[in-house]
């Protein structure tokens, strides 16, 4: 069951230390394809045309953290789909100045979530995260981002082997979550489990779905008890290992390959949501010694992290530049690295240290305005 899985992957999460979700960024690849033959009707209110114009000019992923009271977006005690992971102030998280801070670009304000303006523009729509618990953390997010718009709707619940479904029955909105950690395919074979970096099956039940956001980056570096794969495969040659970050860039190839063949631009828009950086070093931010985000309770100022982007962000960034399809980075790298003080820590329902997943009300809450954003400007 897909809860189950996503559960025992936060419990390696909590043990291993993902020291090396680190991070990747940049480059946003200009989307040509039209939100408006997607989202059917849409109702382009004066503001949004407003958003539009502005946002052609605006890097909305560079700007930096400010206090606002007007935040958070929600109550996230009324929000009764949280999952005891993420949420932080039920488990007791005392400081709350974590709450109330807005995204500012440098150039140009964010429009606020509206979500029923939402739902309403993607009446008929299936939206799905695929990816890991990263993606589990955006995609709860967004249900209580819609919840808190529309809290007496009907909302059904189903879930099978790999997908959990939200649909919001009086908009028929479907939300979907696609547990999947390498986005490639692990298979079990008489040898054991193995990676193939080249197979990519599940993009069957992808291919149905109006607006997709892929994520992996989180397990390409696990190994030992956590590693979920014996061997890897690459087209007839078996490894026992290669360097990891090989490894990614092979597998988000065959993800870009995938893209490339199957994807419809003209009825499936897609993202890319970048990689989720965790804060269990110090040393990057510039306190050496700290090894974890328990004592965090602001973000960082300015605009940028003192560590600088990861090798893996270039990865990212160029396997994206060679795909022909549009393909939207949702560029939240930087942006999450400041917030070291946004993770759940200890405050979460197994007391573990989680420095790699996002409290609820929190960050993804941003990443959702940003994609929110996105959509209605391409
Ligand atoms: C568009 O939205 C506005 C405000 O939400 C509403 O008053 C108007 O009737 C809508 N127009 C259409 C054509 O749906
Ligand atoms: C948040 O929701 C909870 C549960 O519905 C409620 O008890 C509380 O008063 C709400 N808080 C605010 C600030 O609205
Ligand atoms: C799982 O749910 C999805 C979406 O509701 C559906 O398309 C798919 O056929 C289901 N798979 C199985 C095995 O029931
Ligand atoms: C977290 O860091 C604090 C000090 O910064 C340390 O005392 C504590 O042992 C660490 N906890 C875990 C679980 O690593």
């Amino acid at each position: 069951m897909c809860i189950c899985v996503a559960r025992t992957e936060m419990g390696f999460g909590s043990r291993s230390l993902c020291c090396f979700l680190v991070a990747v960024s940049v480059i946003m690849i200009a989307c040509i394809c039209s939100a408006d033959e997607l989202a059917g009707h849409v109702n382009k209110s004066t503001s949004t045309m407003k958003w539009k114009d502005k946002q052609r000019k605006c890097n909305v992923f560079e700007g930096q953290w400010v206090y606002d009271d007007s935040y958070p977006l929600y109550n996230s005690s009324a929000c009764p789909y949280i999952r005891k992971e993420f949420d932080c102030l039920k488990y007791g998280r005392p400081d709350h100045r974590y709450l109330h801070y807005k995204w500012q670009p440098k150039e140009c304000d964010l429009p606020r979530f509206d979500g029923e303006d939402f739902l309403r523009r993607f009446k008929g729509k299936k939206i799905m995260f695929i990816g890991d618990s990263v993606s589990l953390n955006h995609w709860q997010s967004l249900i209580c981002l819609l919840h808190a718009a529309v809290p007496l709707s009907n909302i059904i619940q189903e879930t099978n082997s790999s997908i959990s479904t939200f649909t919001f029955q009086d908009y028929e909105v479907s939300v979907m979550l696609y547990h999947s950690l390498y986005l490639v395919d692990i298979e079990m074979e008489q040898i054991g489990r193995v990676l193939k970096l080249d197979s990519l099956k599940n993009g069957k039940t992808w291919k149905q779905v109006d607006v997709l956001i892929f994520n992996t980056w989180l397990w390409w570096y696990r190994r030992g008890i956590s590693q979920p794969w014996d061997y890897i495969q690459e087209g007839d040659k078996i490894y026992k290992d290669m360097d990891r970050m090989v490894a990614f860039r092979k597998g988000l190839m065959t993800w870009a390959n995938w893209v490339d063949s199957n994807v419809n631009p003209k009825s499936t828009r897609v993202f890319f949501q970048g990689i989720s950086p965790s804060h269990y070093n110090g040393r990057e931010w510039n306190e050496p010694g700290v090894t974890n985000c328990s004592k965090e309770s602001e973000p960082i100022s300015g605009e940028t992290y003192p560590s600088g982007l990861p090798p893996a962000a270039i990865v990212v960034e160029e396997v994206l530049k060679g795909i022909s399809k549009p393909v939207y980075l949702l560029d939240i790298t930087t942006l999450s690295q400041l917030r070291k003080d946004a993770h759940p820590s200890s405050y979460n329902g197994f007391k573990g240290m989680d420095c790699t997943h996002w409290c609820i009300a929190g960050l993804p809450d941003t990443w959702n305005q940003l994609l929110y954003a996105a959509l209605i400007s391409l």
